[in-house]
Order: structure tokens, then C-alpha cells, then sequence
């Protein structure tokens, strides 16, 4: 049975990226991102995978799928759908990897309108940037949620920042 997941960081606005591209370089957040989707599917949109720079895609150790509605689209070593339903739909009887959801904003809204999408690392960064997209407000009702890291600013981490771990109830 297919496990669907969602992995994002946000600041204190629900920000979370601006002109296609992260706010901030938090090196702690970027290895748990690494350590969390290591081996797994990770699902994004097209525009997220432009802004990984040429030489980090596709992202090493991990099955990248990518979304688009352009029929004419190729990326190398991605798999390539038109569609969440279509996505998922090919990885139905997916056993033995996650499905991480990895962003942007319009893949966030789309996973979170799904009802396969179970479980949720999100991490607060406490601090305000000027974004231009967002992380969208869900039913914190519907879930459940654990404070599961902390990692205070320092020397190379303009912000402190909380992991949170949240699974649908
Ligand atoms: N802080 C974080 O954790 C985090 C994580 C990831 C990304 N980001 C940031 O998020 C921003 C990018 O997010 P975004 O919302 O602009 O774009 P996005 O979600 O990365 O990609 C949007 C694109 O996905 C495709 N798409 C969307 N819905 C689709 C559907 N229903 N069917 C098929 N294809 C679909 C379309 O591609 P086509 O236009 O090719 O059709 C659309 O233009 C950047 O600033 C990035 O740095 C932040």
C-alpha cells in the first residue's frame, strides 16, 4: 500500500520561498531533508526542480518525479506525470518507498487536498522573510503532531528552527 508524505519548511508566515528559490541556507534543515527522503520517491513541481541548480539534479539517492502539464517536457533520470492522480495511480502497490511530497507551493496544495497524503515533517523557522509563496493553512484538527527536533541560530543558522512530525488521526 502506497505511503503518501509531505516534507516542506516554512517561516513564521507560512512562507516558504520567493522569485523560485529558498530564503534562507539552513544547513541542518537541508541534511533532514536528506536524511528523511534518502532512498525514497520524491514528488515536485516543475517550477521546484528548476530551482534546484543543474549540478544537484536530479537529486541524488532518491526516485525524483516531477510535475508538469507541458506533454513536452523531459528531464533527465525523472519520471515525468501530468497529474497527483496519475502520480499516484502509477505507484498504487509501491511497497517499499515513501512518496515525499517535496514542494512547491501549488504541489503542497495539491497533496494536501488528497486523501492519501497521511503524514507531514514540517519544519518553523522562527523568523519572518518576505516570501511570495506559501505553505497552505490546513485542518490542524485532523492531525496529530510531534515536536520532534530543535536546532537553536548559531554561527551558520540566521534562525532557530523547530521539527514538527504530524500524522493524519
Ligand atoms: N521551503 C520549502 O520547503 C520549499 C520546498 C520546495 C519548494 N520551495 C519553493 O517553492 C517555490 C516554488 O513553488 P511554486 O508553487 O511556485 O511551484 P511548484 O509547486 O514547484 O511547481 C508548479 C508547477 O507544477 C506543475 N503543476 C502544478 N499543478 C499541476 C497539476 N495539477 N498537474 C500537472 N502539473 C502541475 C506546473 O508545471 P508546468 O508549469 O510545467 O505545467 C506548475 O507550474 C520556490 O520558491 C521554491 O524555492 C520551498
Amino acid at each position: 500500500m502506497m505511503k503518501v508524505s509531505l516534507i516542506v519548511a516554512m517561516d513564521r508566515d507560512r512562507g516558504i520561498g520567493r522569485d523560485n528559490d529558498l530564503m534562507w541556507h539552513l544547513p541542518a534543515d537541508m541534511q533532514f531533508f536528506k536524511d528523511t527522503t534518502k532512498g525514497q520517491v520524491v514528488v515536485m513541481g516543475r517550477k521546484n526542480f528548476d530551482s534546484i541548480p543543474e549540478k544537484f539534479r536530479p537529486l541524488p539517492g532518491r526516485l525524483n518525479v516531477i510535475l508538469t502539464r507541458n506533454k513536452n517536457f523531459h528531464a533527465y533520470n525523472c519520471l515525468i506525470f501530468h497529474s497527483l492522480d496519475a502520480c499516484f495511480n502509477h505507484f498504487k502497490d509501491e511497497e517499499n518507498r515513501v512518496l515525499f511530497i517535496i514542494g512547491g507551493g501549488e504541489l503542497y496544495r495539491l497533496a494536501l487536498e488528497s486523501s492519501y497524503l497521511t503524514e507531514m515533517f514540517i519544519t518553523t523557522v522562527d523568523k519572518a522573510y518576505v516570501a511570495d509563496t506559501f505553505f497552505p493553512p490546513f485542518n490542524e484538527e485532523k492531525w496529530a503532531r510531534s515536536k520532534i527536533g530543535f536546532h537553536e541560530a548559531d554561527e551558520k543558522h540566521e534562525a532557530s528552527f523547530t521539527f514538527w512530525h504530524y500524522t493524519k488521526k
